[in-house]
């Protein structure tokens, strides 16, 4: 029975471009969605913006523009990323549009209709500058706990304690620095912990198929919870000034971001459906879609759980919807290790990765080889990218193409033999098909490109073992000549049925080999075994090799000197280290200098003026030194071995006229020198007593 599935991923807010975790999240799903159509599954794959809030209302302040101009600059932005790493979707819309506002005011009303929607007055923090109430994130002050100044509104970054805002001491606002004062309002709830809503999302949660057990298990401790961590109700409501939908009959009142940002998937669908002439309800609405055998699936981050297996199908159930099938959480993207920050990304720019040449299809392959069915985080690291494209991708599956090809055209004229259907080769690879299958239903993506690899190895065995080379030489001979182009034959088919387990991760190679081999387009599942077309076209390559400068070029890495010390990417994991203090430098002595080149090294005592932790930074801290004249920061790799507060007020000797240096966590501008050798331990240079910031050293 075929499948008709609205699949979604999360929306991403409208207030910056893509950043990496974003497309991993989409590159997962498109696999996913590929896959499925190669079936021949319906699947309407939907995509919009998540353009509300108090944050996008204030970058677009900031940016001098208004919210409706802002967030269409950011939609306008999308499609270059789209497009350029072959994300799939049918439709792309906003939760700024007619159908959302209709669509949400129309779940409010229902949700009040059922008695789940009360108000009650809340006391909250308001700047009366800005004339708004502030969110957590908006409202600094001292620490109810350690006293620490500065302090955000929900925990302290010196103790760790977490509290209510209007608990900090001189509280005020980050906004405007204005003090703020406690005001109460009136804000609209929904009733989350009521019984029926409580005992409809237990059995919810425990639906075979739907949750992943790691998700269904923190779902239900939420659902289960005591005392101050009892499930509470969900104040969907924020007042004026805010970029949002108006509540009906409630002037001055706005659904909070995250109530009409779920229905965005809905707002999307429906103006899809629209366009295409589709019954939206049927997807939507219990009893047609349970009778139209229709799925409702979303893929979203670790980070979103709550909302989307709480609030989201609490708010469906109770307003006449039909509630989620699945929903398929994924870890995050840390590179080399370092954890990425939603907001500002890793420091792997997608779009620099384009501009680059780089090619999408390296990226869907590794994070696809990468991904399990699991909430695991995926650590993207440079070397281990360059050695599974080269290696894997194009060392053993384009591999096979580009030798059996070569011989195809030069001693038969583009002529394929027609595979014999028990040859040992094809039916090897054929025998994977259901696991593969299974697998890419399943999501265990990098299972599937195990297998795949594990047939290419195959493959390369039986034709080195073949010695086609050797055949070829031989080649006046009819029998070797047969042998010769049986091989190459049985190769190339078996190449193809492996392009068909890869078109789900690899869209346009499969494309290209589709068009080369006259294979029936778009290539689809129930075509796998019809065998190869008779007659190929030209080779062309199917496929470039990862460079290590690419990668250089991309991580804002200086361009590699001609010497043999040289900073690649096999440096990057011991970067922070290396390149920012002289620890580990030359283990050798190296050849002389000149007192010239010496010179050119500018050298200062510095004096730390401040030592700081770097959020999502394993080795790093980062320095802010006084030179004398004038002050600079410098991320030092020297975390390891110095507790920040024994270093303020230390003076040191750092390199000042380094170039700086863009890195993940912000412009490094020079380097302090330490010392380090065979036995553990980083020492960080110091000058004699008396020495002043800003003197020289020479
Ligand atoms: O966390 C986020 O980035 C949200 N913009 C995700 C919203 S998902 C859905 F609910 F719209
Ligand atoms: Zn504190």
């Amino acid at each position: 029975m075929l499948r008709r599935l609205f699949v979604t991923t999360a929306l991403p807010y409208a207030n910056g471009p893509f950043h990496i975790g974003h497309i991993m999240e989409y590159i997962q799903a498109d696999v996913w969605v590929r896959f499925q159509r190669m079936l021949g599954n319906e699947v309407h794959f939907m995509g919009a913006d998540d353009a509300h809030g108090a944050p996008i209302m204030l970058a677009a302040e900031k940016a001098g523009t208004t919210p409706e101009a802002f967030i269409a600059g950011i939609a306008a932005g999308r499609k270059q990323y789209l497009d350029g790493f072959h994300i799939s979707f049918d439709n792309w819309h906003s939760t700024h549009s007619p159908e959302n506002a209709e669509l949400s005011r129309g779940i409010y009303a229902r949700l009040k209709e059922a008695g789940l929607i009360y108000t009650r007055s809340i006391e909250q923090l308001f700047d009366p500058v800005k004339g708004m109430f502030l969110a957590d994130r908006y409202i600094k002050g001292e620490c109810p706990n350690c006293g620490a100044k500065d302090q955000y509104g929900d925990a302290c970054e010196n103790c760790s304690s977490v509290y209510e805002a209007t608990r900090l001491v001189n509280p005020y606002s980050a906004l405007s620095g204005a003090k703020t004062e406690l005001r109460s309002s009136e804000h609209f709830f929904f009733r989350l912990s009521d019984p029926k809503c409580v005992a409809f999302l237990r059995e919810w949660i425990n639906k075979p198929g739907r949750l992943q057990s790691q998700v269904s298990n923190k779902a239900k401790e939420w659902l289960n919870g005591e005392g101050d961590k009892a499930l509470g109700d969900w104040d969907i409501s924020r007042d004026a000034p805010y970029f949002g939908i108006e509540i009906p009959d409630a002037p001055g009142k706005y659904f909070y971001v995250w109530l009409d940002a779920p229905v965005g998937y809905f707002a999307s669908l429906k103006q899809y459906c629209a366009r295409k002439g589709l019954d939206f309800d049927a997807f939507v609405r219990p009893e047609k879609s349970k009778a139209q055998g229709t799925e409702m699936i979303h893929f979203i981050g670790k980070d979103i759980i709550y909302f989307h297996t709480l609030f989201w199908p609490a708010t469906l159930e109770y307003s006449g919807y039909k509630t989620p099938d699945q929903v398929n959480v994924h870890g995050f993207i840390n590179v080399s290790g370092e954890k990425m920050s939603k907001s500002r990304g890793t420091g792997i720019s997608p779009l620099k990765y384009l501009e680059l040449g780089m090619k999408p299809e390296w990226l869907r392959y590794y994070i696809a080889a990468k991904l399990s069915a699991n909430v695991e985080d995926v650590d993207f690291n440079p070397e281990d990218f360059i050695a599974r494209v080269n290696s894997d991708l194009i060392g053993k599956y384009v591999n096979i193409a580009s030798r059996a090809a070569g011989f195809i055209t030069k001693y038969f004229d583009g002529e394929l033999l027609a595979p014999d259907g028990n040859n040992p080769t094809n039916t090897v690879v054929y025998a994977s098909e259901e696991s593969l299958t299974g697998d890419y239903d399943a999501r265990e993506f990098g299972k599937a490109v195990r297998e795949i690899m594990r047939l290419a190895d195959l493959i390369n065995q039986r034709w080195d073992k073949a010695r086609p080379w050797d055949l070829a030489k031989n080649i006046a001979d009819p029998g070797t000549k047969k042998q010769l182009h049986a091989v190459c034959s049985e190769c190339l088919d078996a190449f193809r049925i492996l392009t068909y387990y890869l078109a789900p991760i690899l869209p346009e190679t499969a494309e290209n080999v589709a068009i080369w081999l006259g294979l029936p387009t778009p290539l689809r599942w129930s075509d796998l075994r019809r065998g190869i077309g008779r007659k190929m076209g030209p080779y062309r390559h199917l496929m470039t090799r990862v460079e290590e400068k690419q990668f250089d070029a991309l991580l804002g890495l200086p361009a590699a000197p001609p010497a043999k010390e040289q900073k690649t990417v096999s440096d990057i994991p011991k970067m922070s280290v290396q390149s920012h203090s002289m620890a580990d430098a030359q283990r050798t002595v190296p050849a002389p200098i000149s007192i010239d080149d010496f010179a050119k090294v500018d050298l200062r005592v510095a004096r730390i003026v401040k030592a700081e932790h770097v959020e999502g930074a394993d080795k790093l801290l980062k320095l802010t030194l006084d030179i004398g004249a004038e002050s600079r920061t410098v991320f030092a790799g020297i975390k390891s071995a110095y507790d920040p507060a024994s270093l303020e007020g230390r003076l040191t000797v750092m390199v000042a006229n380094l170039a700086p240096r863009k890195m993940k966590f912000g412009l490094s501008e020079g380097m302090v020198l330490a010392a380090s050798g065979e036995a553990p331990g980083i020492f960080l240079l110091a000058p004699d007593s008396g020495a002043q910031p800003g003197m020289k050293i020479k």
